[in-house]
């Protein structure tokens, strides 16, 4: 099946098994705005005590932080945001649509590159196990001329990226004759740049009102309390604090479902650390993110890092942490080593001093900062990416059936266990759900006694729940209760008593942390 196939599919099951519903849909929905609903926020929520355990639990010098989504304004124009946090955006004038620019220029790259893909593709067909696509690459005439044609694309748009070069940017779009996908012409206005904060007022109109924005990151919230925290956890350096929280950004081009929203949560960590030791810390932490993401399991060959040869003027190092959705290789998080540029911008708009001693060397600084910045909705994505799968199943009569399954980390998974009776009645349903309910308070279960006992794994195969205990008429004989896993399906005859022992060893987070 086709990978936009399986996406699509993938967003038609996160609504149906109650994961991701589109915002205020019985108003017919609010642009790039999800909610998460009765398994997609336990998902979300696990997702996130992962992340948390990982820096707050781990590492003895990481303290965590919950500040405000209102700042004062001055911290975004200290910050850049103000001035600078900007999508270069272009309008068609007959459809009356604006998109962003760069994006437009980046689909049409991408689709030169998608027709020399399908060239190879079809050449592999072709040759079988012959094929070399190394050779073919380097000596196939359309596929020659197609990478010229990609390589100075990319050059041309890289230049006029960097230089913030709107009429250049405009007439890209022109020579490539780049068309509106709506009304497929190439009437086009001029590039401007669009700043994508949200802003409100505080105050009541007596008092005059003051224009204060929706933060964009959660970052700054962390670089403002650097003394707080310095003082009151009397921190030595190096040491980190890490948040989770809501970001907002008026997107313009937000797409694939919930990769680019309008509202969305980060986990950061800023590792504050001495001048001059920066770009090993951040070579460390690149390595100590990218285990976290493989120590799920999802295969190492889906992730790759993407280091920055264009570097933001405030940093001297960066990469992107990317993993292979089925729309293509695309970030998930982004390590940043961030120099002493936040700290310092504070201290001269604020006029407080960012410093810390350092009883070692006897002497004040401001140190330098990693950042590690994920966002919450864009790793959900990525592992139910990773978990979604359709199987084929070969029956005992030789016919096929399907299952959809999620093969999630037993951990993340929402649901830890299903208790099932086998059948309604003979006193099978008491003690399913007397098992619950000693076990509830240890696991997320669910008791299900509704349909075929077929159906019941197949649900809750689609929700992603690794144990199905079931409850039959031996259990009455024996007190032992059958266990099926979701991923094998395999079933296994244990004592209701190991049920606990057996189960808190699997889902555990201190397995996965232990991998770490
Ligand atoms: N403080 C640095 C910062 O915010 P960023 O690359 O703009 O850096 C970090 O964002 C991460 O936040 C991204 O890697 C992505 O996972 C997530 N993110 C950013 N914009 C997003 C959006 N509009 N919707 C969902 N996630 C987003």
């Amino acid at each position: 099946m086709a990978q936009e196939d399986v996406f699509k599919k993938l967003v038609a099951h996160c609504k149906e098994y109650g994961y991701v519903f589109p915002s205020s849909e019985i108003y017919d929905g609010l642009s790039a705005v999800y909610d998460y609903g009765q398994y997609g926020v336990e998902l979300k929520n696990n997702i996130k005590k992962y992340w948390w355990d990982s820096m707050v639990l781990l590492n003895d010098n990481i303290v965590g932080l919950d500040s405000a989504i209102f700042m004062h304004p001055t911290i975004w124009k200290a910050s850049g945001h103000v001035d600078a946090f900007n999508d270069p955006l272009i309008d068609n004038k007959d459809s009356k649509k604006r998109y962003r620019a760069d994006v437009l220029i980046e689909d049409h790259i991408a689709k030169i590159e998608d027709k020399i893909s399908k060239e190879v593709e079809k050449a592999r067909g072709r040759f079988g196990d012959a094929f070399d696509e190394k050779k073919f690459r380097e000596t196939n005439p359309r596929v020659l001329a197609n990478q010229v044609k990609v390589d100075e694309l990319n050059t041309r748009y890289s230049k006029a990226l960097n230089a913030t070069d709107l009429a250049e940017l405009k007439q890209i779009i022109i020579d490539n004759e780049i068309v509106c996908p709506i009304s497929g012409t190439r009437n086009w206005t001029d590039v401007r740049q669009f700043n994508l904060m949200f802003s409100t007022e505080v105050g009541s109109t007596s008092e005059g009102t003051n224009k204060i924005y929706l933060r964009p990151e959660t970052a700054q919230g962390i670089f403002v309390n650097f003394l707080n925290v310095l003082k009151t956890g009397r921190m030595k350096i190096p040491f980190g604090i890490a948040q989770i929280g809501k970001a907002f950004r008026n997107e313009i081009v937000a797409r694939q479902f919930i990769f680019r929203m309008r509202e969305f949560e980060q986990m950061e960590m800023q590792f504050f650390v001495q001048p001059g030791t920066e770009l090993d810390w951040f070579a460390k932490w690149k390595e100590t993110r990218m285990k976290w993401h493989q120590a799920l399991g999802f295969g190492s060959e889906n992730y790759r890092f993407h280091d920055h040869t264009k570097l933001a003027h405030y940093a001297n190092a960066a990469t992107d942490i990317e993993y292979k959705f089925p729309f293509g290789f695309k970030e998930v998080e982004g390590i940043h080593s961030r120099t002493d540029y936040d700290l310092k911008q504070h201290q001269q708009y604020s006029g407080k001093k960012m410093q810390y001693f350092d009883p070692e060397k006897g002497e004040s600084y401001i140190p330098y900062d990693i950042e590690t910045s994920i966002g919450v909705d864009r790793m959900f994505l990525q592992v139910l990416s990773a978990a979604y799968m359709e199987e084929e199943l070969k029956k005992e009569d030789g016919s096929s059936d399907t299952r959809v399954v999620l093969r999630l980390p037993s951990f993340l998974a929402p649901v830890k266990l299903a208790v099932m009776p086998l059948i309604k009645k003979d006193g099978l349903p008491e003690i399913a759900e007397k098992i619950v309910h000693d076990l509830k308070f240890d696991f997320n279960c669910q008791y299900d006694d509704k349909d075929s006992i077929g159906r019941r794994y197949r649900r809750q195969d689609a929700i992603g729940t690794p144990y199905c205990i079931t409850i039959d008429h031996q259990t009455l004989e024996d007190q032992s209760v059958t266990i099926r896993y979701r991923d094998s399906m395999e079933q296994e005859r244990v004592g209701i008593g190991q049920l606990k022992d057996i189960i808190k060893e699997k889902v555990s987070i201190q397995s996965l942390l232990k991998k770490l």
